[in-house]
C-alpha cells in the first residue's frame, strides 16, 4: 500500500514482540504446560515460572514502546491509531479473551459464553490467533494511508489467514512431530481442546483450511495487484510443515 517502510518495520516488531510474549505465557505450566518452543526449551524450563512471567511482560511493554517512538510514524494520531489496534488486537476482547476461552473449552473454566459447535471453535481461534493478525494487517493498512474500502478487505482477508492458520495449527500437531514442529505434537486432543480437529476429524479440518485460504484469496481482490505478497502468505500457510 505503499507507505514509509522503516515504520512499518517498526510496527511489524511491535507485532512480534506481542507474539512472543503470547507464547511465553502460552507455554506456562499454568497453561498449556509446554517444555520446548522454536526446538528450545521453554522460557519457564530454562529459568523458572517467575522468570516466564515477567519475561512476557517486558516483551509486551516494550511492543506499545516501540510504537510509541515517533520513529515508528510522525504522526501521533496515526501511531495512537497503531497502539489501539494492537491494544484491542491482543486484549481482553482479542488475544487473551480467545486464550481464556481456549482454557475454558479445556473444562477449566464455566463455558458460559462459549456457543456450542464450530460457532465455538470459531470464536476461540478467532480470537485467539486470528485477531492478531487482524492488527498486523490493518496496522500497515493503517501505515499505507488505506481508504475504507481497502481496510475493509484488508480486515476481510486477515480474518480469513487468521482461520486458516490456527487450523493448519491444529493439523499440524495431530500430523506432525516434535522434531519436525520445534515443539511438541499430540497434545491437543489430551489436554482436551476445542479444536477444528477434535470437531471435525483431520479430512474435515482440511477442507475448512482449503475454504479459508479460498476466503482470503477473494478477499484479495479488493487490494489490488500489490497484494501479492499476501497472496504468497496464504500458499505458504497451506503448505507450511511448522
Ligand atoms: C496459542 O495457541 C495462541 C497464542 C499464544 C495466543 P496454541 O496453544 O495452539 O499454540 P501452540 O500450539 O502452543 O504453538
Ligand atoms: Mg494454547
Ligand atoms: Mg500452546
Ligand atoms: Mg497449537
Amino acid at each position: 500500500l505503499g507507505g514509509d517502510s522503516a515504520g512499518a518495520l517498526r510496527a511489524g516488531c511491535a507485532v512480534e514482540l506481542v507474539h512472543c510474549y503470547s507464547l511465553v505465557h502460552d507455554d506456562l505450566p499454568a497453561m498449556d504446560d509446554d517444555d520446548m518452543r522454536r526446538g528450545k526449551p521453554t522460557v519457564h524450563k530454562l529459568h523458572d515460572d517467575a522468570m516466564g512471567v515477567l519475561v512476557g511482560d517486558a516483551l509486551l511493554t516494550l511492543a506499545f514502546d516501540v510504537l510509541a517512538d515517533r520513529r515508528t510514524a510522525p504522526s501521533a494520531a496515526r501511531r495512537l491509531r497503531l497502539v489501539r489496534e494492537l491494544a484491542q488486537g491482543s486484549g481482553l476482547g482479542g488475544m487473551v479473551g480467545g486464550q481464556m476461552l481456549d482454557l475454558a473449552a479445556e473444562g477449566r473454566y464455566p463455558a458460559a459464553h462459549l456457543p456450542a459447535g464450530e460457532a465455538g471453535v470459531v470464536l476461540i481461534q478467532s480470537m485467539k490467533t486470528g485477531a492478531l493478525i487482524r492488527a498486523a494487517c490493518r496496522m500497515g493498512a493503517v501505515l499505507g494511508s488505506a481508504n475504507a474500502a481497502t481496510m475493509r478487505a484488508v480486515d476481510a482477508y486477515a480474518v480469513a489467514l487468521g482461520l486458516a492458520f490456527q487450523i493448519k495449527d491444529d493439523l499440524l500437531d495431530v500430523e506432525s512431530d516434535a522434531a519436525t514442529l520445534g515443539k511438541a505434537a499430540g497434545k491437543d486432543a489430551e489436554a482436551g481442546k476445542a479444536t477444528f480437529v477434535s470437531l471435525l476429524g483431520v479430512a474435515g479440518a482440511k477442507a475448512r483450511l482449503d475454504a479459508a485460504t479460498r476466503e482470503g484469496e477473494r478477499a484479495l481482490a479488493g487490494i489490488g495487484p500489490q497484494a501479492g505478497w499476501l497472496h504468497a502468505l496464504l500458499g505458504f500457510n497451506h503448505a507450511r510443515k511448522s
